[in-house]
This record gives structure tokens, sequence and C-alpha cells, in this order.
């Protein structure tokens, strides 16, 4: 019997199977930054009846881009868009969160306002590269923020957050992972701060559970997520002590009640590395310290997934790339199916092609 497909709960909501969709930056909304109708058909394509979908990742405000295309929410402009995003997942009888974003250093002046620094704990360049309206540029110098710009940041979370509420969506998930800007503030490697918000972990985490109790604030706790990489390199990041800093924030978001925890885990390669050659965290190493839902991600195959659910360590698998390619993902779990082949070429940017035309096993079948 499959582990995947037995009910379960997330915050208030109930589920009818575990394959849940991943947050994906996909690069594809209207000009402002406005939810396009292209993205309207991609997500009611992805949505399944008790299933969930974590949106792809959007900024809470012009500084917090690092990817042209990205679909915002940090003005009023945005909601109607997303409206019809959420619209279309219910009617489907599915349920969406939208994952806020903030990608601090991890940007490039000709996307920030009047071409000043990214903002980040400290001024420490990322290696890598952002995406313009003109392409990949590597990450530009970030400047260092002022201990009194931090609250201003946390309110633009906290307006993300109920911009979500008005466009209907089920719950946020903070972005707290892959080298963004709440990350940047827990990890050692680039949070050099002396004040508060740096130093001892306790400091180093005050970012991430303020930004968290700010969505909290608007939505509850049970209608909250935070996404973490305990083991995730990308970004430039790194941390002395990855088992003390993530158990620690396992530990103090379960004390803030938040509806679950979304752990990338070490396994996978590409857009995430294994860290710096120590010993990978992985959900497994969180489950003691969390005590409801736990969302586990990256590099899983439908066998992995049933496998990490039938173990206890997980409650929820996300899938990211076998999503994209896979309109129908669950119905093809559940019946065992083939999974179409994605193109990475397609991932980031473009129109319909790589984006809406995978067949589902259904249409596939009839051609
Ligand atoms: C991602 N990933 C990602 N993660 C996130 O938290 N927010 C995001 O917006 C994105 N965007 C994104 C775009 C693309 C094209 C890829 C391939 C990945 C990471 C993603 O959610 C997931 O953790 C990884 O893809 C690993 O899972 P899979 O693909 O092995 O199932």
């Amino acid at each position: 019997m499959s582990n995947l497909f037995t009910p379960t709960e997330v915050g208030p909501y109930r589920l009818s199977h575990r394959v849940v969709m991943a947050p994906l930056t996909r690069m594809r909304s209207d000009p402002g930054d406005i939810p396009s109708d292209l993205m309207v058909e991609y997500y009611t394509q992805r949505a399944s009846d008790g299933g969930l979908i974590i949106s792809e990742a959007t900024p809470v405000s012009t500084r917090g881009n690092g990817y042209a295309g990205a679909p915002g929410i940090y003005s009023d402009i945005h909601i109607a868009g997303w409206r019809r995003v959420t619209d279309a997942v219910h009617a489907s009888g599915g349920r969406i969160f939208q994952q806020l974003w903030h990608v601090g250093r991890q940007s490039h002046i000709d996307l920030q306002p009047n071409g000043e620094a990214p903002v980040a704990p400290s001024a420490i360049a990322a290696e890598g590269y952002a995406y313009s309206k003109h392409g990949e540029v590597p990450f530009s110098m970030p400047r260092a923020l002022q201990l009194n710009e931090i609250p201003g940041i946390i309110e633009e979370f906290r307006a993300g957050a109920e911009r979500a509420l008005r466009a209907g969506f089920d719950g946020v998930e903070i972005h707290g992972a892959n080298g963004y800007l709440p990350d940047q503030f827990l990890q050692d490697g680039t949070n050099k701060r002396t004040d508060e918000y740096g130093g001892p972990i306790e400091n180093r985490a005050r970012f991430l559970l303020e930004v968290t109790q700010a969505a909290v604030s608007v939505w509850g706790a049970d209608r909250v997520g935070v996404r973490i990489s305990p083991s995730g390199a990308y970004g430039s990041m790194s941390d002395s002590n990855p088992p003390a800093t993530f158990g620690y924030v396992a530990r103090e978001l379960d004390r803030l009640g938040i509806a679950y925890l979304h752990v990338v885990e070490p396994h996978i390669k590409g857009t995430e590395e294994i860290a710096h050659g120590k010993a990978p965290i992985a959900a497994q190493h969180l489950r003691p310290k969390f005590s409801r839902t736990l969302v586990a991600a990256g590099g899983f195959a439908p066998d992995s997934a049933e496998a990490i659910i039938a173990a206890g360590d997980a409650d929820l698998v996300a899938f990211g790339r076998h999503f994209i390619s896979n309109p129908d993902l669950p119905e093809r779990i559940r019946r065992r199916l083939p999974l179409n082949r994605y193109d990475r070429s397609t991932f980031y940017g473009g129109d319909a092609r790589g984006y809406t035309d995978y067949p589902t096993a259904e249409a596939a079948a009839a051609a």
C-alpha cells in the first residue's frame, strides 16, 4: 500500500495525498511582475484534488528581487493576478501557499531601485549569477543593512503576507532557504554583524524568527510554513556549525507553532549542492525537534518519496523538477506511470514551451 496516498493534515487543511509541488521560479510574469495568463494555466494544470502547491518564490519588495520576470507580491497591483491563480487551484480542490522571498545579496544593481547595491547582513558578495533583463549577470557587491532598516524589511514580509491573504492563498511559506536573505542572516559565513542580529545563533536566527512572527500576525501560526536548506551551499553559503544552527531554528519554529517545516534534503546536486564536506543535515535529523508537519524536498523519485514517509522522517514530499515536466505528477505516481523528462533549457524564463506544453499521461495516451 502506498504511503503517499494516505490523507494527512497541514495546519487546518486536510490533504488527500502527500505529493507536494515544490516552489519553482519560472520567470514568466507580465511586465510589472504581474502574474500572467500563462502562469494561471501552468498552476491550473498542476492543481490536484486534495493536493498542496507551494508557489514560486515571490519578492516582497523590489529590492528583494534577483530574477527578472519573477512575479511579485510587493504591491497591491499583484493581488488580482494571484487571485486568478488561487481561484483556479481551489476549483480543482487543491491548496496553495505563497512563498515569500527576499533575495538579499543574490541580486544585481540592474535589478535594484535606482541601481543601488543589494542589501545583506554583511558586505560580502556571493558567487553566482542574478537574472537581469539582459541575461545572467554576476551578483553585485551588497551593502550591510543598518540596524534601523531591519524593521522595514520585516514589515515588507508582513505586508506581503497580508496581500497573499487578500489574493486568496491558503497560507504563506517564508523562504528561509537557498542562501537568500533570511538564510544570509542565519549562517555565520554570511553574517558578521556585531549587533543583536549577529554573533550567537540566538541573534542570527532573530531575523528569520521575526519575519515568521510577522507572517503569523497576519495568518495565525497554523497557516505559516518555513523553508530551510541546512546542507545547501547554493549562494556561497556556509556555517561553522550547521547542526547547532539548524537544530536551534527547528526548535524555535516549533515553539512558534507554525504549520510546517520544509527541509531541502542534502542529497541533490544542481540547484543545491552538498555543503562543505560536513555531515549533511536532513529532515531525519530535524524530525525530533519539530512536532508538526515536516516536508522534505530535493532529489526525490516516487520510490524514495514512499520510503521517507514509511520511515517517518517526513510527512509530505515536495517535488520540483518532476513537477515541471509532469503536470499530473500525483496521478502518475499513484498509477505508477512513467514520467516525462524535464528540459533544463526552459526552466528560467521564456514562453509556453517547456512550461505549459508538457502532456498529461492521458493526453500522451490519446496522441
Ligand atoms: C527551484 N527551487 C526553488 N526553491 C525555492 O525554495 N523557491 C524557488 O522559487 C525555487 N525555484 C526553483 C526553480 C527551478 C527551475 C528549480 C529546478 C528549482 C528548488 C526546488 O524547490 C527544489 O528544492 C529542487 O528543485 C530540488 O527538488 P527536485 O527538483 O529534485 O524535486
